[in-house]
């Protein structure tokens, strides 16, 4: 069986004190539930405050919205693979679209967060999605399997058997628009036959592919009950206690 992961990502939310009583709400909510896995990504200033909240709770782990693709040095500004390693991080989003639309981050700089993520031990959940112009041409299906392509199959099948991949349509991100289950589940499969393409069905059965586009508490079981869609990517939702844990619970 595939592994199903919820993972919030708070995006540039919250203050410190904010975000900390945030965590303690759900370390509460989470002591008695384990059949997914649960990750919280909050603003990379806060992960080290945020695991001091959690603990010895295993149940949730933490990740970070993004990696820097240089290894170490003068980049200032930047937060390195091998930093978050360092503070106990375990997941990294990589080619979120607001960072490839606002930040410019191409394929190729994509890979090489991927690499580095990948070398200090971080699980890269890798975004992908179009916009809304794109598939109003039809052209979805091609362009995700493009991005997927450029910044993952230089990989060798270990590696890719570690990553999670998010498919977010740009469309239903903030907006409340969410992707019929139809549109989720068609996409879900296009990557997931695209990943067996390359690395073969076992490895593509093994990949948890998140769906990730305005989940709430109301449409998170239907989109959930997809059976390619292994779990979600939640925005918006994931900053109040009481949705984020519904959604949790809707796996
Ligand atoms: P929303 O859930 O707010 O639409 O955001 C989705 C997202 O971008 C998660 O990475």
């Amino acid at each position: 069986m595939r592994e199903k992961i919820v993972a919030g990502n708070w995006k540039m939310n919250k203050t410190l004190d904010e975000a900390v009583a945030l965590t303690s709400d759900l370390s509460e909510s989470m002591k008695s539930s384990a059949k997914v896995k649960v990750v919280v990504c909050p603003p990379s200033l806060y992960l080290k405050p945020i695991q001091d909240v959690l603990g010895e709770n295993a149940e949730i782990k933490t990740g970070a919205q993004n990696c820097s693709e240089y290894e170490v040095g003068a980049y200032t500004g930047e937060i390195s693979a091998a930093m978050l390693q360092s503070a106990g991080v375990s997941y990294v989003i990589i080619g979120h679209s607001e960072r490839r639309q606002y930040f410019n981050e191409q394929p190729g700089t994509l890979a090489k967060k991927v690499d580095l993520a990948l070398q200090h031990e971080l699980i890269p959940i890798f975004c992908c999605g179009e916009m809304l112009d794109i598939r109003e041409r039809n052209e979805h299906e091609a362009l995700v399997r493009s991005q997927v392509e450029k910044s993952l199959f230089h990989l060798p099948a270990e590696a890719i058997s570690t990553i999670v991949i998010a498919y977010e349509p740009v469309w239903a991100i903030g907006t409340g628009k969410t992707a019929t289950t139809q549109q989720a589940q068609d996409m879900h499969a296009v990557i997931r036959k695209h990943i067996a393409g390359k690395y073969g069905q076992e490895v593509a059965d093994r990949m948890p592919i998140l769906y990730g586009g305005s989940v709430k508490p109301d449409n998170a079981k239907e989109l959930f009950s997809c059976p390619d869609v292994d779990g979600g990517l939640i925005g918006g939702a994931s900053l109040k206690a009481q949705d984020f844990m519904a959604i949790i619970n809707a796996v």
